[in-house]
């Protein structure tokens, strides 16, 4: 049983924290798109993990991770977190893998990736300046380079200088050397390579033994290049069809999509977000929820539960189930609001629009729901949630249209409810 969890809003959703869960049902775990722009966090061991560009399965004894060639790499980034989580005292010795095809960040992407925000002022896209876009950029301009180039230093000595040049003229306050990128590219490959394989064999072979595999989003369906709220997103695709193109597996090696999703929304960086509270509601949940950047340390925009979008994401991924996260965060609200449709210059729309312009003139429209004073904090059965608390929940699941088999009530590992007799349940040997 090979399954994707994925994020079904604006990233951030707690994907770390249900992948880390769900990992023991599973032999490997495989990242397929994004890079260090992404900050999942884990607690595991009375300890916090921010898991950048690791899949989150690491953490768990003999499982193998697996970073894809839709993954942006900077190997920097990466020592920094392998050094960190070895010094917590998890082994990773031959249980990481990492895609000859993946792309890699370097130090002039990091430049760039700034440049292009100052230069784009207003219409600036609230980037993580982690150089993820100017990597992605190169990578479909044909000029990248792929982690598996660093095993011939001769041949890309010339491609580096090349880009270093090209790069300099953009950005002439740049004092960059090929020959220190190149020293760099070096070392990477001295620690880097003993990792390095054939991806989509590698995985072939693994399903072909019955190891089954857990595919891990990072960011969010709404921050997908071509299906988020362009031009607002990240460069690359969050959703399902990165599974194919970021590992090398066939459609029909998933069997089935969950998607994380918040009890409520967030976003962080620039861009339309029909729900957003920008008062004392907005604050109320960025404090309850900790909502700042896992990555950046930035605030995030807090609002509502949008179900309009969450809907588009069920539909764009094909979602079985949704893992419902930060239930806890609305204890105590007298009312809740579901935004289940918008109005837009006085039309009523259910489906979210392809265009951002009419996306930032949408209004949300609103169910209100009664809260619920009792704490679901740490509540690990369902029955035991307060009434309002199920209602909200069957609600979003009547709008949505897909259950919502896992219910995240807490930060750790066991706050957590797996439904009894759920699509999870059933693929998880719960029932
Ligand atoms: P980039 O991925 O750094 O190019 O940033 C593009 C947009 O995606 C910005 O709005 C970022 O804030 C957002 N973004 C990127 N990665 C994440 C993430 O892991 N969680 C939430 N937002 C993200």
């Amino acid at each position: 049983m090979n399954i994707a969890v994925l994020g079904a809003q604006w990233g951030d959703e707690g994907k770390g924290k249900i992948v880390d869960l769900l990992t023991p049902n599973f032999s490997i775990v495989g990242r397929y798109q994004g890079g260090h722009n992404a900050g999942h966090t884990v607690y595991a061991n009375g300890r916090k993990f921010v898991l950048r560009l690791l899949p989150s399965g690491i953490l768990h004894d003999g499982i193998t991770c697996v970073i894809g060639n839709g993954v942006v790499v900077d190997p920097q980034a990466l020592f920094a977190e392998i050094d960190e989580v070895e010094s917590a005292g998890v082994k990773i010795g031959d249980r990481l893998i990492i895609s000859d095809k993946a792309h890699l960040i370097l130090p002039y992407h990091r430049e760039l990736d700034l440049l292009s925000e100052a230069r784009r002022g207003e219409r600036k896209i609230g980037t993580t300046s982690r150089g993820i876009g100017p990597a992605y950029e190169d990578k479909i301009a044909r000029r990248g380079v792929r982690v598996g180039d660093l095993a011939n230093m001769d041949a890309l000595a010339s491609a580096v200088q090349h880009n270093v040049a090209a790069r300099n003229r953009i950005i002439p306050e740049s004092t960059m050397d090929a020959g220190q990128v190149m020293e760099e590219l070096r070392k990477a490959w001295e620690r880097m390579s003993p990792w390095v394989a054939d991806v989509s064999l590698f995985l072939a072979r693994a399903r072909a033994a019955g190891r089954s595999i857990m595919f891990e989003g990072a960011q969010g369906t709404l921050l997908d290049i071509d299906h988020g709220t362009y031009p607002y997103v990240t460069s690359s695709n969050a959703t399902i069809g990165g599974v194919c193109t970021g590992l090398g597996v066939p459609p029909r090696a998933i069997d089935g999509v969950v998607g994380v999703a918040k009890a409520y929304t967030t976003r962080v960086g620039e861009g339309a977000l029909p729900t957003e509270l920008t008062g004392e509601m907005g604050n109320r949940l960025r404090e309850t929820g900790q909502e700042f950047g896992a990555v950046t340390g930035r605030p995030r925009r807090c609002g509502w539960y949008d179900a309009v979008a969450v809907r588009y994401a069920v539909r764009v991924n094909g979602l079985d189930a949704l893992a419902l996260t930060k239930l806890d965060v609305l204890d105590g609200l007298s009312e809740l609001q579901i935004c289940t449709s918008y109005r837009c210059h006085g039309t009523i729309l259910t489906e979210m629009p392809g265009d951002h312009a009419q996306l930032s003139a949408c209004e949300p429209v609103y169910e209100t729901l009664p809260g619920w004073d009792a704490p679901t904090a740490g509540i690990r059965r369902f029955e035991e949630l307060p009434r309002e608390a199920t209602a909200y929940i069957a609600r979003l699941e009547e709008i949505t249209g897909v259950p919502a088999a896992i219910v995240s009530t807490g930060s750790k590992r066991e706050d957590t409810i797996i439904r009894a007799h759920s699509v999870a349940a059933k693929w998880f040997g719960r029932n």
